[in-house]
């Protein structure tokens, strides 16, 4: 079988002892094939460098290239965070429509993909990963790499009203015409870029699975919902119970209820409004208050970017006011925390919660609901509160869900995932762990890149 190449913003680097769920996978499909790992180091450097940091482990080669501190401004905090992403997760209101950060995401692209031609052998796959990437192939290509390329993108599409509002959208879109296959993450997702193909990308919708741009190129798409590492989370949630942070952490709960929530610190994970419904079921329910400890992990995530500074400055606002409003000597409602865990841990706290708010305003996936399923004691599992807009939704649909804008409406689902009887909980987690423990990691991965293979 050809090699595997990853291509991905950020490379789980085999020292890395933090690396999620998905760095887990395209490590194991390099294994699987050997292969190779190609993105950014990580290192952010004063003049433009050409070094090429080359390390091997277990038949996998890991090659990483540094920015400089004006294309990572440019490409990352620029281009693809204050850009594409607010656009691709619906908030118009927070895009920067600046020509600059383009041209130097362009820039980079074409940096990737020169450093990248001269490592790919003529039969290696290559996959893409995530709106970082979106001229990468079409690079490639004016290089003269024939190879299959693939791409995936993480986050969700939205409608194509909001699409066409970034002045470069028909760059892009010609420029994924450059893949064989793009991945989306729900039928949902595809479902919303099939229709911006006609209406403002000047191509046409050959069949469910074909789209051909003006210029008469066909390239294959599909949905592929990415999943979890359901067998290695069961066992380390089960592992982790007992260890000393989980029980430090049960112990200092004195007997109540855990509801938890575990985001990286975005706005798309609709924090703000799930802090004030947390505090509407207070209000609503004075005759339990001192039950439930709500515990936010929330590590810091792209702070040079001032959207996410006012996010941060508005949850300690919100953390602070109800916190000073409701607690009392013995006990504080919410604890808010701006650090990461290691992953087994996170599935230690998931198994001792009786609760997850997993409540985003937009999200292609998260993964975080699937892990909190996985983790769960079937004989009394916690009770998931999901959002409506993620795609997890639809493979989840035995979650209470919700719609996350609704402040009353999360509320009462906080009331009711805590006083949901024992044998309707176990019966929504029967039901779910089934799908996750089939629609696993493992089948994604080799669903796409057989597909991919085979175009
Ligand atoms: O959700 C999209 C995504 O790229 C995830 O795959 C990843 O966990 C997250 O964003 C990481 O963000 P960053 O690399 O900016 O910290």
């Amino acid at each position: 079988m050809s090699r595997l190449v990853v291509v991905s913003n950020r490379v789980a680097l085999p020292n890395e002892s933090r690396a999620g769920g998905l760095a887990v996978a395209l490590q194991g499909a390099l294994r699987e094939h050997g292969g190779l790992w190609f993105g950014w180091s990580g290192k952010r450097v004063r003049e433009p460098s050409d070094a090429l940091h080359v390390q091997e482990a277990q038949d996998v080669s890991y090659a990483t290239i540094d920015l400089t501190h004006a294309e990572h401004a440019g490409y990352y905090s620029g281009f693809a965070n204050r850009t594409l992403w607010p656009l691709l997760h619906f908030r118009l209101d927070l895009v920067d429509y600046s020509r600059e950060t383009y041209a130097v995401y362009r820039a980079v692209n074409a940096r990737f993909a020169e450093r990248l031609a001269p490592l790919l052998r003529h039969d290696d796959v290559v996959w893409v990963h995530d709106y970082h990437l979106i001229p990468l192939a079409h690079r490639l290509r004016e290089l003269g790499v024939g190879n299959r390329i693939g791409f995936f993108l993480h986050v969700p599409v939205p409608s194509s009203d909001l699409l066409a509002a970034l002045p470069s959208h028909r760059e892009l879109f010609d420029a994924l015409a450059a893949y064989d296959l793009v991945g989306f993450q729900t039928e949902r997702d595809l479902g919303r870029f099939q229709s911006y193909v006609p209406l403002f990308g000047g191509g046409r919708v050959v069949d469910r699975g074909t789209i051909e741009t003006a210029g008469g190129r066909r390239f294959r798409v599909g949905a592929y919902p990415i999943s979890i590492d359901t067998a290695l989370i069961e066992a380390q949630a089960a592992d982790a119970f007992g260890r000393a942070p989980v029980q430090r952490l049960r112990e200092s709960l004195g007997g109540r209820g855990l509801v938890i929530g575990v985001d990286r610190l975005d706005y798309s994970k609709g924090l703000p409004e799930r802090f004030r419904a947390f505090e509407r079921h207070l209000e609503r329910h004075p005759e339990l208050r001192g039950d439930t400890t709500y515990l936010q992990i929330a590590p810091e995530s792209r702070g040079e970017v001032p959207e996410y500074q006012s996010l941060r400055r508005e949850l300690e606002g919100l953390a602070g006011h109800i916190n000073g409003r409701h607690a009392a000597p013995e006990w504080t409602p919410v604890r808010y925390v701006n650090r990461n865990f290691p992953h087994d841990v996170l599935a230690g706290f998931y198994r001792a919660a009786d609760v997850a708010l997993v409540t985003p305003l937009r999200d292609g996936m998260n993964l975080v609901a699937k892990e909190f399923v996985a983790a769960q004691d079937g004989t009394d599992p916690g009770v998931l509160v999901l959002s409506r807009f993620a795609g997890a939704a639809s493979e989840l649909p035995e979650a209470v869900l919700v719609n996350p804008y609704d402040v009353d409406g999360v509320a009462d689902a906080i009331a009711q995932a805590l006083s949901m009887p024992g044998a309707e909980r176990r019966d929504r987690w029967a039901a779910m762990i089934e799908r996750l423990r089939r629609d696993d990691i493992t089948a994604w991965r080799r669903r796409y890149l057989a597909e991919l293979r085979a175009v």
